[in-house]
């Protein structure tokens, strides 16, 4: 630990947004801890490489949190969604709160998703979500209230829109694995509605940002969006990145395959949820962009990411 020097908490380190927020926070020489479920992981191994203190246990291990939390003064707080238990993260982020308080920790940022900001007060959803997917924005807005009542001087929450990433390994191969295999992606959306897009590293970003200025970052709920793109026009810049000649087609989906969806209870958000048409309406590009500039365009995330779109399309 070096004086003078923050000091950061990082959770879902070895994930998409805690890894980029791990490598940009280093970027910043700040000092960076985390705990891992598996130390000899290689995303754990290339955490410890770039010099970020890592603690092995999991999200109910009290004594690894308590660690990994020694000496921090700001904490980023986020977990996986549990469509089988909804109380998993409140609670774990009950027990990080805790934890990071008696820490010390004087300022939290926590990742949830934009499907929250349904739940604020005065906003009525154009479409509302079923209710397995109310429980689980309900679930969400929990971590975020947790995050707010837990008595730190700053706090801010974050609201990620569709990760540009999905599309790419690994998470293409949970729930869009027919835009690699088929070509194809059924869909909820509608062929003029745009899908609001996220690119992880300016999630990073952004917290990044907030951590440098707590003050001016203090009690804002931020909907994270840096491209609104119609679907097809999504897949043809997709296809033009994989660069192989082949295309991408959008299939949206009618009322009675998406009701089929509902019925046979599938968990994937985009074959089932129709509020999601709507919800690049519960970010603004233009505020972000004032708040943290340098959105990152669909183009631009595909140029950066050139060498994983070949590797998931050309060598899968
Ligand atoms: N994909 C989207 O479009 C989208 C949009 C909005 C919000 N979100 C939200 O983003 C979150 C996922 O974030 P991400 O994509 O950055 O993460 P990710 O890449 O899926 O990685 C998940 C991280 O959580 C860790 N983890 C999982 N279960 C754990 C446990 N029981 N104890 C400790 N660590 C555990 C994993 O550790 P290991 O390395 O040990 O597995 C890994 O670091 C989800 O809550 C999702 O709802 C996603």
């Amino acid at each position: 630990m070096s004086f003078g020097i923050p000091t950061v908490f990082v959770s879902m380190a070895t994930g998409t947004q805690g890894g980029a927020l791990a490598r940009q926070l280093r970027g910043l020489g700040w000092n960076v801890r985390a705990t891992v479920r598996d130390i000899h992981q290689p995303k754990a191994k290339a955490l410890l490489e770039i010099g970020v203190h890592l603690t092995p246990g999991d999200w109910d291990d009290v004594v690894a949190l308590r660690a990994a939390l020694t000496g921090c003064t700001k904490a980023f707080i986020g977990y996986t969604a549990n469509l089988l238990d909804f109380e998993a993260a409140p609670r774990r982020a009950r027990l990080t709160v805790r934890l990071a308080r008696e820490a010390g920790v004087t300022q939290a940022i926590c990742t949830t998703t934009l499907g929250t900001a349904m739940l604020d007060e005065g906003k009525e959803p154009l479409i509302a979500p079923t209710p397995l997917f109310a429980q689980h924005f309900a679930s969400k807005r929990f971590v975020e209230q947790a995050i707010e009542d837990g008595g730190f001087d700053s706090w801010t929450v974050l609201r990620p829109g569709f990760f540009m990433g999905n599309f790419l390994d690994p998470k293409v191969w949970y729930g869009y694995a027919d835009v690699p295999r088929k070509g194809e992606w059924a869909n909820v959306m509608t062929p003029d509605l745009p899908l609001g897009l996220i690119d992880h590293e300016y999630i990073a970003k952004f917290a990044a940002a907030a951590f440098q200025d707590p003050v001016k970052f203090n009690g804002i709920r931020a909907g994270l969006v840096t491209e609104e793109l119609p679907v097809q026009e999504m897949l043809d810049q997709l296809a033009v990145a994989i660069g192989d000649g082949r295309t991408l087609k959008a299939h949206f989906m009618t009322d009675e395959e998406i009701d089929k969806a509902v019925a046979s209870n599938s968990w994937a958000v985009f074959s089932r949820e129709r509020c999601v048409r709507y919800m690049g309406n519960l970010a603004n590009t233009k505020e972000l962009e004032k708040l943290v500039p340098g959105l990152t365009t669909f183009g631009q995330y595909l140029e950066r990411e050139s060498e994983l779109v070949k590797s998931t399309y050309l060598l899968a």
